[in-house]
């Protein structure tokens, strides 16, 4: 009896920790959301809710576009984001948008749950 309840206990502790995991990944999607509507958008479309264009002309490809890419993942994009692709031989290449580490981990994320 006695070990059948704490059988119980640790069921629902698990199952307590997967729902919390799951929450955290939405919410740190949600803050890359908001991250991406504001720094990302003047180039790229980052989100289909947001507020304006981009002024870049074309623009850079959707982050709907990149998260449905086979190459992209975690990596490839925290490794995108954290090196400078302009230069006098690629004038037209992303520039480094110097996000903080937490600020990275938030747009991959989201850039992530965009996958279908
Ligand atoms: C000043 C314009 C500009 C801003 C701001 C910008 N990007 Fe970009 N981005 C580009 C351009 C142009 C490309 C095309 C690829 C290149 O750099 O050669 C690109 C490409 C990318 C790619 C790779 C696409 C591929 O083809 O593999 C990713 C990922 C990306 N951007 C993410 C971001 C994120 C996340 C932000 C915001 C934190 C951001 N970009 C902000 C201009 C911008």
């Amino acid at each position: 009896m006695r070990a059948a309840s704490i059988w119980v206990v640790v069921f629902w502790m698990a199952i307590c920790s997967g729902w919390a995991q799951e929450t955290n990944v939405a919410q740190t999607a949600r803050k890359g959301h908001d991250l991406a509507a504001i720094i990302c958008a003047n180039c790229h479309v980052a989100a289909a809710d947001q507020r304006f264009m981009p002024v870049l002309n074309p623009p850079a490809p959707s982050f709907e576009t990149i998260a449905q890419r086979p190459d992209t993942n975690a990596d490839s994009l925290q490794k995108f984001m954290t090196t400078t692709h302009r230069g006098l031989d690629h004038p037209k290449g992303m520039p480094n948008p110097y996000l903080a580490d937490y600020q990275i981990t938030q747009v991959v994320a989201y850039i992530l749950s965009l996958r279908k």
